[in-house]
């Protein structure tokens, strides 16, 4: 019996010593002193034995359950820690291993040409006015003196909601309902940046777009004043040599009405192919705000006149930056993105 205990002993503080797992060692420790284990069956045969051998029998079981228990112990105490030691490794922080970067973003290029137009007019004394995207008839159109056959009012060009409220076509409505603040107030000098939207998609129309739109009220308006002030805009964006020009054209909203060229940027006006050879390139449309236009919206035409503009970003923004299709201003390339950290 006594043979058959230590040679049982010693297989088990072999399986202890090379239990690799706190799982292993609690399988072990089931097998040996478990209720059905080995070590306990041998301990109730105890009871069984001849007197005379029952104590030097009992005492070894025990003393061998002891130590079978306190190696257990000890090894899973040995397993915990090398879990632990493993753990740290692996999740040791090396702090001298370069830092990994996270990427700042950084402003659109049609943000940054937006916001630095906008502050060329703050600088010489408009403020800005916003207006919807979603626009009714009145303010797109019927309020800036476009009559209803008028084809800027065609479903080809508009995107209509319902059969008077459409996606506004232009920055021109915020006049209107700037106007109808105002009124009579003098002097109003806003400029309004947003969002439009038309039908067209091609290298050099986007169906949404921006636009700036500038109006100045006061009582002696003239066109004089309106072309100091896209002179003097189109210097401070494009440098102090900067020419401009006024052709005559046409708007409902204004009269006289004019299409205003800059000397080309790309050629300086010498002729390429940026400029089809003209040397200038146009970049807004312009004029003095109609009479009737002031009246609907509570101006009296006697009292006061005003010159408008209205201008493309993307326009400007290709111009400055050399760019030559619109579309990808709005593709999110990061490769042209970047360009403008
Ligand atoms: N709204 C015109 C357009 O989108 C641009 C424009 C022309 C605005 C003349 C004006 C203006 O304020 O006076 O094409």
């Amino acid at each position: 019996m006594q043979k058959k205990l230590h040679e049982m002993a010693r297989i088990a503080s072999d399986e202890i010593k090379h239990a690799s797992a706190l799982e292993e060692l609690k399988q072990i420790q089931v097998r040996y002193l478990g209720k059905k284990g080995e070590m306990t069956a041998i301990l109730r045969t105890i009871a069984g034995l001849p007197s005379a051998e029952r104590p030097a029998a009992g005492s070894l079981a025990n003393r061998l359950r002891d130590e079978l228990t306190a190696s257990l112990s000890a090894r899973e105490e040995e397993l915990k820690r090398e879990t632990h030691r493993r753990l740290a490794e692996s999740s040791r922080v090396d702090v001298t291993l370069p830092g990994r970067k996270t990427g700042l973003g950084h402003l659109h290029p049609l943000t940054l040409v937006l916001e630095e137009m906008a502050d060329i007019f703050l600088g010489l004394g408009f403020t800005i006015a916003e207006g919807p995207e979603i626009e009714s008839d009145y303010y797109n159109f019927e309020a800036l003196n476009i009559p209803k056959e008028h084809p800027a009012r065609d479903m080809q060009d508009s995107f209509y909601i319902t059969a008077d409220v459409l996606l506004r076509t232009h920055t021109s409505p915020v006049q209107v309902r700037t106007m109808e603040k105002m009124a009579p107030q003098v002097p109003v000098r806003i400029v309004a940046p947003g969002k439009v939207y038309r039908r067209d998609d091609d290298a050099t129309h986007s169906p949404m777009f921006h636009q700036v739109e500038g109006l100045v009220i006061d009582r002696s308006i003239s066109l004089a004043n309106l072309k100091g002030t896209l002179l003097l805009f189109a210097r401070q964006m494009f440098g102090r040599e900067q020419q401009v020009r006024l052709r005559p054209s046409f708007f409902p909203f204004t009269e006289p009405s004019a299409e205003v060229d800059i000397a080309c940027v790309i050629c300086s006006g010498r002729g390429c192919r940026v400029c089809k050879d003209s040397g200038w390139i146009e970049i807004l449309g312009a004029g003095m705000v109609h009479p009737r236009v002031l009246e609907m919206s509570g101006y009296d035409p006697e009292e006061c006149s005003g010159f408008a503009f209205g201008m493309g970003v993307e326009r400007i923004a290709m111009l400055k930056y050399g760019v030559d299709d619109l579309r990808l201003f709005f593709a999110n390339d990061m490769r042209l993105l970047q360009q403008f950290r």
